[in-house]
């Protein structure tokens, strides 16, 4: 007995070992792994099916994707009745072998709709009625495809004006305000465990836009209608102060119940391309990755695009670029280096 008693008063004495913290994590995958979040990416459908590189890099480096476009309306139903599926079960399909799980983009927007939709009811021959059927059938159709497939869904896409008044789309035109409650709900009955997103830019600074989104969350959920998240699309610019606030505002919403998400995050800069906006940039990727990690509820960060080979950017802000974490090349950026040096 007495020599085990002396064994263990010499263990229990020996002293620790000192706690190195956690490893350098290898890759994003591995970053996500460890702090138990998801990190994805969207995905450039093209670039998917004729790139190896791209699509080795997006399959090391994310556990989580959403479609870049190839889940819009203009994109899976272009003539009425003519249901184009390829792209987005190219993307759902590729998912499913490398283990990523799926956010669904998006059921209800004012942009990216097909051409016989818009021009039906701007000439009128397609009235309100018929507009709140077709939606209907547009969410039960795609939402019940993907059953069980999809994560969470985009269910409404920028709603909400930057002056906080609701956006005057067609949908709040022809079908009014109801049409966001009746969206969730067709949603709902078609997945009953997909979570359902209302999803948003300048949503982090923007305050007129921020109470109104509460509010519409807040009224949502007195009537009993199923919302699950909040998106913070997070397009972001080094030539805007970075939304300081933005972990605050994640907590109002984490408050009411929701989960919350950065969505689209992107950081672009006025080219050309010099160290020090690198590491500014590197800076606000790494502060929003902070700010997630500071709040319980926020669990997924999805970069929009992960390539400048493959940005929106470039095409839509004239003079501006070099948004994502990784060059065209494929190279990653000091961005990169700072994600992965990010402790919870
Ligand atoms: O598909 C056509 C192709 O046939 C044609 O040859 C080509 C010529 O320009 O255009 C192609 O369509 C483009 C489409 O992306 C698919 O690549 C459109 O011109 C282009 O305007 C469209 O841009 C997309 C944009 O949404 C449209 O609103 C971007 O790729 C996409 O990144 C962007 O994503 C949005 C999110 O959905 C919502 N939040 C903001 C975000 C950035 O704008």
């Amino acid at each position: 007995m007495k020599p085990l008693i002396i064994a263990l008063a010499l263990i229990l004495a020996a002293p620790l070992p000192a706690y190195a913290g956690p490893r350098t994590p290898r890759d994003l995958r591995d970053l996500a792994h460890q702090q138990g979040i998801r990190i994805g990416t969207a995905v450039d459908v093209a670039a998917l099916r004729g790139e190896a590189d791209y699509r080795d890099r997006l399959n090391r480096e994310f556990n989580h994707v959403t479609a870049e476009n190839a889940m819009k309306w203009e994109s899976v139903e272009p003539e009425r009745g003519v249901y184009t599926w390829a792209d987005a079960d190219a993307v759902v399909h590729n998912a499913q072998r490398n283990r990523q799980r799926v956010r669904g983009h998006t059921l209800v927007w004012h942009n990216q709709l097909p051409a016989w939709l818009t021009s039906g009811v701007a000439d009128g021959t397609i009235g309100a009625d018929e507009l709140r059927e077709i939606l209907r059938d547009h969410i039960t159709t795609q939402v019940r495809r993907y059953k069980g497939k999809i994560r969470a869904w985009d269910v409404v896409n920028e709603v909400v004006e930057e002056d906080g008044s609701m956006r005057q789309s067609i949908w709040l035109t022809h079908l009014g305000p109801g049409y966001i409650a009746d969206a969730f709900r067709w949603a709902h009955r078609a997945d009953p465990h997909a979570k359902l997103y209302v999803n948003d830019f300048n949503l982090e600074w923007n305050a007129p836009k921020i109470e109104t989104t509460l509010s519409l969350v807040k009224d949502l959920q007195a009537r009993g209608v199923p919302i699950d998240g909040i998106g913070f699309q997070g397009h972001l610019g080094i030539q805007y102060d970075y939304p300081g606030d933005w972990a605050n505002v994640m907590r109002r919403f984490a408050d009411l119940g929701l989960e919350v998400a950065i969505t689209e995050l992107d950081v672009r800069m006025v080219m050309p391309v010099t160290e020090e906006k690198l590491a500014t940039q590197a800076d606000y990727y790494r502060r929003a990755l902070t700010d997630c990690l500071s709040v319980e509820a926020c669990q997924e960060l999805t970069v929009w695009g992960f390539t400048d080979r493959h940005s929106w950017v470039p095409g839509w802000f004239a003079g501006e670029g070099s948004a994502c974490l990784l060059d065209e090349n494929l190279t990653p950026k000091p961005a990169y280096r700072a994600l992965l040096g990010v402790r919870a």
